[in-house]
């Protein structure tokens, strides 16, 4: 129990610090780069890189405190895997190298950054919901 509790702790307290500079920086990106402000793309580009790398230890201890809990194949819990692995994949395979080849001076169309870094926070922002609402679960409140 206290386990369990200490494992869901550190798993909010990974999407808290990993997931919101991400989403931050994320959403900031498209408009420096309207700007130009090549410093400011260097450092939002990074804080997405470093934190996204942070972020793994959602999911870590997430499988963590769900199998802890035994609701690892609880339809919510599938369907929050799956949004996170969506999730994580647009941060890997869009946004992020859309990023690199716009700090490395290629240009890349700020608004397609704009749109893939919103389908990324409403992507973590149903994450967060289900987690929270956990519909068809009888543990819990
Ligand atoms: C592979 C992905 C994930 C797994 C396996 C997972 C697993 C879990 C489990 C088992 C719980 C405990 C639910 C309960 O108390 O019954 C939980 C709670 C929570 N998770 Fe996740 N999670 C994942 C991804 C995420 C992501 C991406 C976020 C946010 C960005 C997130 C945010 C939360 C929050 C805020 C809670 C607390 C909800 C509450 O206790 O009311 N999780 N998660």
């Amino acid at each position: 129990m206290i386990v369990t509790k200490l494992l869901l702790s550190l798993h909010v307290l990974a999407a808290i610090v990993a997931i919101g500079p991400v989403t931050v920086a994320a959403s900031m990106f498209p408009a420096a780069l309207r700007r130009g402000d090549r410093a400011q793309l260097a450092i939002l580009h990074r804080i997405c890189r470093v934190y996204a790398v942070l972020g793994l230890a959602v999911p870590v201890f997430g499988f963590a405190t769900a199998s802890s809990l035994g609701v690892l194949g609880d339809a919510w819990l599938l369907t929050s895997i799956a949004l996170t692995a969506v999730a994580a994949a647009v941060l890997g395979f869009a946004i992020l190298p859309a990023q690199a080849a716009a700090v490395a001076g290629n240009p890349a169309v700020p608004a397609r950054l704009g749109m893939t870094s919103g389908v990324f926070n409403l992507l973590w922002a149903t994450v967060v919901v289900l987690m929270i609402v956990r519909p068809g679960s009888t543990t819990g409140a």
